[in-house]
């Protein structure tokens, strides 16, 4: 429990590792854009979160533009919410120190995405990949964020963040000092599938580009992507428990769904019985209508990197007094002299 009073804030970040895709739009960069205009909200490009595994240098950079191109085009305004990227703000791994000394092995030692990404051999992992979630924790409680969106996949970060503020409010005596930030997970769109497995998460490190649908694909990479998505011989159920067993139709008509503004139950009641044959030319016709535009957008705004700099560049002035705070409090409060 904490008796944090403190305002309502959002904080979230996305990694600048490979292209913006479908999944993190709906996942995590269509809910920035509501929550700009219901609370003071920071949104970051966890470059530090992206060397965990190597980077080519180059490439990091551009897509660290990429990221921010992303929040830009889908409506992001910077005027109205702080875009920044993580380096640029020194008290996010001044933080993240102390939380390693906060959170226990044990709690590190479950988390199932250093397993994934870890795989057989993780002697070999980077020691940043292991701490990544008490890094991710010091993003969010350095602004003593309330509210964090995102996809289904972040789930159990986020718990680790909510048990490294919990401990630390009780260890130090500062039972109000650090919010218990809430996931914001829920809605549809929380967890888009891959195209080619409705199974597997859609992620920008699949091996086959026909999986995942990309911000800045175009008209025509869009359409083949969907008329070549596996699915199965059924026409779709009129009913949800019907795609009980059909993780492939079920993905299609959820990011239908979440990009229509409907609800499962109306795709159904609309498209029910159809073929696949029927289904995938309108699914096809909104991803395009809703994506397409923004990946426009994306690639004018990356002709222009010193533009997408200045605004990282400010957003990081901004971001970093409200970050420079907290840790001042928190040095004070573990007993450094400062
Ligand atoms: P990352 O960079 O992997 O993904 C960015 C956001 O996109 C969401 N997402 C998805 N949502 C639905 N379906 C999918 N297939 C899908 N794939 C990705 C993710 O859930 C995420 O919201 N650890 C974070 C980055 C991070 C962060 C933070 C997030 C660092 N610090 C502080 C919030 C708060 C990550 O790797 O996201």
């Amino acid at each position: 429990m904490t008796g944090y009073k403190g305002p309502e804030r959002v904080l979230s970040g996305i990694q600048p590792s490979g292209g913006m895709h479908l999944g993190n739009y709906l996942g995590a960069i269509r809910k920035f854009v509501d929550l700009q205009t219901e609370m003071d909200c920071f949104y970051c490009v966890v470059d530090m979160h992206a060397i965990t595994v190597w980077q080519d240098p180059a490439k990091l950079r551009a897509q660290t533009f990429h990221i921010a191109a992303a929040y830009l085009a889908a409506g992001i305004d910077p005027k109205v919410a702080t875009i920044f990227h993580q380096s640029a703000v020194a008290a996010h791994a001044e933080l993240a120190w102390i939380f390693n000394c906060v959170a226990r092995l044990g709690w590190l030692d479950r988390m199932t995405q250093f397993k994934d990404k870890a795989g057989k051999d993780k002697e070999r992992a980077s020691v940043g990949l292991y701490t990544y979630p008490t890094l991710m924790a010091s993003d969010i409680l350095v602004y003593k964020a309330t509210h964090v969106p995102v996809g289904d996949d972040q789930k159990q970060h986020l718990e680790l963040a909510r048990d490294v503020a919990g401990k630390f409010n009780r260890d130090f005596s500062a039972p109000d000092f650090f919010p218990l930030p809430e996931p914001l997970i829920k809605g549809p769109g929380a967890r888009i599938m891959s195209l080619r497995d409705g199974t597997a998460k859609m992620s920008k490190s699949d091996p086959s580009d026909q999986a995942t649908i990309y911000l800045t694909d175009d008209a025509d990479a869009i359409l083949k992507k969907i008329k070549k998505a596996k699915t199965d011989p059924e026409p779709l159920p009129s009913e949800i428990a019907g795609l009980s067993g059909r993780p492939e139709a079920a993905n299609l008509v959820g990011i239908y769904a979440a990009l229509s503004g409907k609800s499962d139950e109306d795709v159904l009641r609309e498209f029910g019985g159809s073929g696949f044959g029927r289904f995938k030319p309108a699914l096809a016709d909104i991803v395009v209508e809703k994506i397409a535009p923004i990946g426009d957008r994306m690639r004018r705004l990356e002709e222009d990197p010193s533009y997408l700099r200045d605004v990282l560049i400010s957003g990081a002035q901004k971001a970093g007094a409200t970050a420079e705070a907290t840790v001042r409090d928190v040095k004070e409060i573990v007993g450094f002299v400062v």
